[in-house]
């Protein structure tokens, strides 16, 4: 079947899964519709990973450049799929595409439901990072976190804000809580060398102190779990302000307490445990009751994204978009198929892949394996399927539909434009880069809506 796909495909989202989704079924001759809400494509990797790791996007930036050089792939950017979006799903079965893709990510938050979380000055971290990498309209929403900053998780994520923080805005004080212990951080040592120097070393010693019997208790190797934590010294980056940063392990959020005027002024947290799993895979923390105050200007959750609930596909009860239980194109064991739960059976021809199959899961190299394993799951779907009317009119059905809205999409040629005119503002400018921080500006200079 593949090598030959003569069908029409939307993929919605454009951010690695898709992409590279996109590209594996247009280079197997299907005619694909990549839809994407942003008007750029790149998804996290352009707004997500961290706005100074100019090398590492820019190399990304061009692979995208290159997979949407194929003719097969026609990009339709600035548009939405969802229940009250431009297009919902059923609008492109009527229309004609022998089946979807949904490659939207995890457009979702991770809240805890603690008292306070609706405080000013209470963040998730999806909102920091859409803002510091100017994704409108978080570029122009302002986020005052203060001079104390309490960050809840200890993933990379956790480490973004804390750069972030410490070397961008060179707050005070950073304090990042784990529910667990200093075995169970999941950031990695490149990340941790970015801000290593501004470590408060007396007070992680203090605290592997207190944790030491305890992670021992349960098989862990606290001596481990420190080597590890300065393995990242060596190539520890010059600290650049006097930031305090502390680790502060075995903690769980309680609540958020407020100054009565609607302002966050401290986390209270609680002492916690540590318990091997029933599975004997890992610990899981306890709380013992005993809290303590943490004084601080802004709290900002770093505990993972969830898909966007709305989005118009069906939950599971992890709030996670359902899959087939017992696929029907499995590939090497995963279901890419979209489910309904109340009929127990698949959603007819639709499929997930990346963060939207599952959310917050690793990193970009993993989005695009993933994406191209649902696009081979779809592509398989597709061998049994016969195909009218041709891919190319389904394609220009689309195109038409879109140009009746007001809102105008922009197409893969009008990116490169945007590309050019953004690299050339960088090279007056003198910046390393130059990005418009507003979906007007970027559509104004593309010329697609008159100066407001
Ligand atoms: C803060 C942060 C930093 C990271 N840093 C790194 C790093 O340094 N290195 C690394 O390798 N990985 C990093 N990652 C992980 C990496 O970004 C992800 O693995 C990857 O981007 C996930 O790809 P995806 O295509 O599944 O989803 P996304 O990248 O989220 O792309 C989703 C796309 O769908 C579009 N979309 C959303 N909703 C809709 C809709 N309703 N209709 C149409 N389109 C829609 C969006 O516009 C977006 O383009 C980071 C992640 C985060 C959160
Ligand atoms: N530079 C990079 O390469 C980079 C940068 C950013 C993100 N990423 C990638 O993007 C993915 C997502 O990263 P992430 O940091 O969001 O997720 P993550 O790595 O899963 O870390 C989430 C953190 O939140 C904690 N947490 C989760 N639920 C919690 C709860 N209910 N209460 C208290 N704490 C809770 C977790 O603790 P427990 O372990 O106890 O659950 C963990 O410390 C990862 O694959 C990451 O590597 C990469």
């Amino acid at each position: 079947m593949e090598n030959n796909i003569n069908h029409s495909v939307a993929v919605i989202g454009a951010g690695p899964a898709g992409l590279f989704a996109a590209s594996h079924l247009a280079k197997n001759g299907a005619q694909v519709a990549l839809i994407n809400r942003d008007i750029k494509y790149g998804g996290l990797a352009e707004y997500g990973i961290f706005h100074n790791k100019h090398k590492m996007k820019n190399g990304l930036r061009k692979q995208f450049h290159k997979v949407i050089d194929d003719p097969n792939i026609h990009y339709f950017g600035n548009v939405s799929v969802g229940q009250n979006a431009h297009l919902r799903i059923a609008d492109l079965k009527e229309m004609g595409f022998s089946a979807i893709l949904v490659t939207v990510g995890a457009q979702g938050t991770k809240w805890l439901g603690l008292p306070g979380e609706d405080l000013e000055g209470v963040y998730h971290a999806k909102d920091l990072v859409y803002h510091y990498n100017q994704l409108p309209p978080y570029s122009s929403q302002d986020y005052p976190i203060g001079k104390k900053v309490t960050i809840i998780g200890v993933g990379n994520v956790m480490l973004d804000i804390a750069h972030w923080a410490i070397r961008d805005l060179h707050v005070d004080q950073v304090i990042s809580i784990a529910r667990r212990g200093p075995a169970d951080v999941k950031f990695t040592k490149k990340e941790m060398s970015l801000v290593f120097k501004n470590l408060n070393l007396a007070d992680l010693d203090s605290e592997f102190d207190r944790a030491k019997d305890l992670m021992e208790s349960v098989g862990q190797d606290a001596q481990a779990a420190k080597d590890f934590i300065f393995s990242a010294e060596k190539s520890a980056q010059e600290s650049v302000s006097d930031t305090d940063f502390k680790l502060s392990f075995l903690q769980q959020p309680k609540q958020i307490i407020g100054d009565g005027n609607g302002k966050v002024i401290a986390l209270e947290v609680e002492e916690t445990t540590l318990k091997l799993r029933e599975d004997g895979k890992g610990t899981r923390s306890i709380g013992l009751g005993k809290t303590k105050r943490i004084e601080t200007d802004s709290v900002v959750f770093c505990i993972g994204d969830q898909v966007d609930q709305q989005f118009g596909l069906p939950l599971d009860k992890w709030g996670e978009f359902a899959k087939s239980p017992t696929p029907a194109y499995p590939i090497e064991d995963v279901s890419f198929e979209a489910y309904d739960l109340e009929t127990n059976t698949a959603i007819d021809g639709v499929f997930l892949a990346g963060w939207a199959r599952e959310a917050s899961s690793g990193l970009v190299g993993t989005a695009r394996k993933d994406g191209v394993q649902g696009a081979k799951a779809l592509a398989e779907y597709l061998g049994e399927k016969e195909t009218s009317p041709p891919p190319v009119e389904i394609i220009q059905a689309l195109q038409k539909e879109l140009k009746s809205n007001s809102d105008p999409f922009v197409t893969s040629a009008e990116i490169k434009e945007l590309t050019l005119i953004e690299n050339a503002i960088a090279e007056k400018k003198e910046l390393p880069f130059f990005k418009f921080s507003s979906n007007e500006d970027m559509l104004e200079a593309l010329k697609l809506v008159k100066p407001a």
